[in-house]
């Protein structure tokens, strides 16, 4: 099987047709890696992820994801559901009315039993130190801990790749911290959002830079403070589209 998980080639994308945000981009993922994707603010960072997850669908080039070419809505499926992503605006992935029922959302969605869904999201929801979040009322929650709600969701779905848009944003030094500490033990393919370097050179091994469209390979870091955890198979994940959004959250 080979390690390549994504394959992007020269991929174009405009929101409209004055400003072009990616132009002829060309980008690999493979297995195991941990990557760091900088580039100032409205560079295409977020845009990017959305390519990736067929959030959004590019003018032009080619996107391979797992072994296979997608173009359509249909082809992205199997994409979603292996692939995590931790939306920047947390309140695009936040979306039932309790804390619990948000987190074992997805996992119910991928067909777990209420009973195993509702374990899963709340062996999740411990190991962020939100043990007593089960019922709070998401859309009450602060801003920082709906990205840690959001993360438990994403986390819950065990998917093989995770995109991390800015999961810092927000987070008080403990919880930042303790999200640190579990990105760190995460076992899968990573690709995190950011803007403080520090913060990316414990995580991250490899650092790409977004300037005018494309990505540029940053040179390796000299001292790595870590090295990247062994790769082990994920389950499977689904990132919610506004379909799956508009289904109902049953109380599990
Ligand atoms: N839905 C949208 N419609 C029009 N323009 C957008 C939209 N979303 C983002 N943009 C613009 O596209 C550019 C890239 O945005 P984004 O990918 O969010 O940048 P980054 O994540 O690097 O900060 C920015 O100039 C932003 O204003
Ligand atoms: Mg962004």
């Amino acid at each position: 099987m080979s390690n390549v998980l994504f394959e992007l080639r020269r991929i174009d994308f405009a929101y409209d047709d004055t400003r072009p945000v990616l132009r002829g981009l060309d980008f690999t993922l493979r297995r195991g890696e941990r990557v760091a994707l900088t580039g100032p603010n409205g560079c295409g960072k977020s845009t990017l992820l959305h390519i990736m997850t067929g959030l959004l669908k590019p003018s032009s080039g080619t996107l391979v994801a797992f072994g296979r070419t997608r173009r359509e809505e249909k082809d992205f499926h199997e994409v979603r559901r292996r692939t995590g992503l931790l939306f920047q605006d947390v309140d695009d992935q936040l979306f039932c009315p309790t804390v619990i029922e948000d987190v074992a959302f997805g996992p119910l969605n991928l067909g777990l039993d209420r009973h195993a869904a509702v374990r899963r999201a709340r062996a999740v929801l411990g190991t962020l130190g939100l043990d007593d979040f089960e019922d709070r009322i998401t859309f009450r929650l602060s801003e920082g801990e709906k990205r840690l709600v959001a993360l438990a969701g994403v986390l819950a779905m065990e998917p093989e790749v995770i995109l991390l848009d800015e999961p810092m944003a927000g987070l008080d030094e403990t919880a930042a911290r303790r999200v640190e500490e579990i990105i760190l033990t995460l076992p899968q393919t990573l690709v995190i959002i950011a803007h403080d370097t520090d913060f990316l050179a414990r995580l991250t091994r490899r650092t790409l830079r977004l300037h005018a469209g494309r990505l540029r390979e940053a040179p390796p870091d000299p001292f790595p403070s870590h090295a990247s955890p062994a790769d082990a198979p994920g389950g499977v994940q689904s990132i919610r589209t506004s379909q799956e959004r508009s289904k109902p959250c049953t109380k599990p």
